[in-house]
């Protein structure tokens, strides 16, 4: 049997097993998360969490399905961030640099401070990629923020109040648009969900319902490890 600890979760103390992820931790006190929880390995960002411990003044970062409670963390999961985002149409671009400096020119108000970098979950260069956007540089852009998991925590921190993620996202974009060739599986499947081939199967979960919806996606084929 764990030992059990407490932890302070929307300003109320409950007591959980040492040792379970903050997303454990919760669900043990009770809580059924609909918001704040995806995929539970940390690929979803869904799951954002800012807590502060007692030992220390500063606060800290984590995402609840990867971090470990810790005794008496007083803590809150950010399941969304309020963020701006641009609406484009990637087909009718045709100067990515400046389509990118045009929908987010608050990039040129950054302050180099590297907050955005020192919250990353995913150790990701933040405050770099916002450079390479200033400087045009699609291509580092995309390989700096490629692990990006659109956790939100870098927008939740940023002094020139921009949202990094969204800016990295839109230049990985217009990279992969510009730069990248286009496989022929996925061009070969793009044709065939254009022709039609799969109408049927559409048509048919179209008409479900949640339950019968949920059924099928517990029932669906795996590919086995
Ligand atoms: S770049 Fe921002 S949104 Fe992406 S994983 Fe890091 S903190 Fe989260
Ligand atoms: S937190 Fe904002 S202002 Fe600071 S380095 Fe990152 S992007 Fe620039
Ligand atoms: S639930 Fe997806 S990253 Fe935590």
């Amino acid at each position: 049997m764990a030992e059990s600890i407490p932890i302070f979760f929307m300003g109320k103390k409950y007591t959980v097993p040492e040792g379970s992820t903050i997303l454990s931790a919760i669900e043990f006190a009770g809580y059924k998360l609909i918001r704040g929880c995806g995929c539970r390995g940390g690929f979803c960002g869904a799951c954002a969490t800012v807590y502060r411990t007692p030992d220390d003044h500063q606060i800290k970062v984590g995402l609840a399905c990867q971090t470990q409670v810790v005794e008496n963390m007083t803590l809150t999961i950010l399941p969304g961030y309020p963020a701006n985002k641009a609406l484009y149409n990637l087909e009718n671009i045709k100067e990515p640099v400046t389509a990118l400096w045009q929908s987010y020119p608050e990039i040129f108000r950054c302050l180099g401070c590297s907050a955005c970098t020192k919250i990353c979950p995913q150790d990701i260069a933040v405050m770099d990629y916002i450079a390479s956007a200033q400087r045009g540089d699609l291509e580092k852009v995309a390989e700096l923020s490629f692990d990006c998991i659109m956790c939100g925590l870098c927008a939740s921190r940023c002094l020139a109040q921009m949202v990094p993620y969204n800016v990295a996202i839109m230049a990985r974009r217009l990279y992969a648009k510009s730069n990248l060739i286009k496989p022929d599986y996925v061009m070969r499947r793009i044709e065939e969900v254009e022709q039609g081939r799969f109408r049927n199967e559409i048509d048919e979960l179209i008409g479900k319902n949640t339950e019968e919806l949920r059924t099928i996606y517990a029932n669906r084929e795996i590919e086995e490890i």
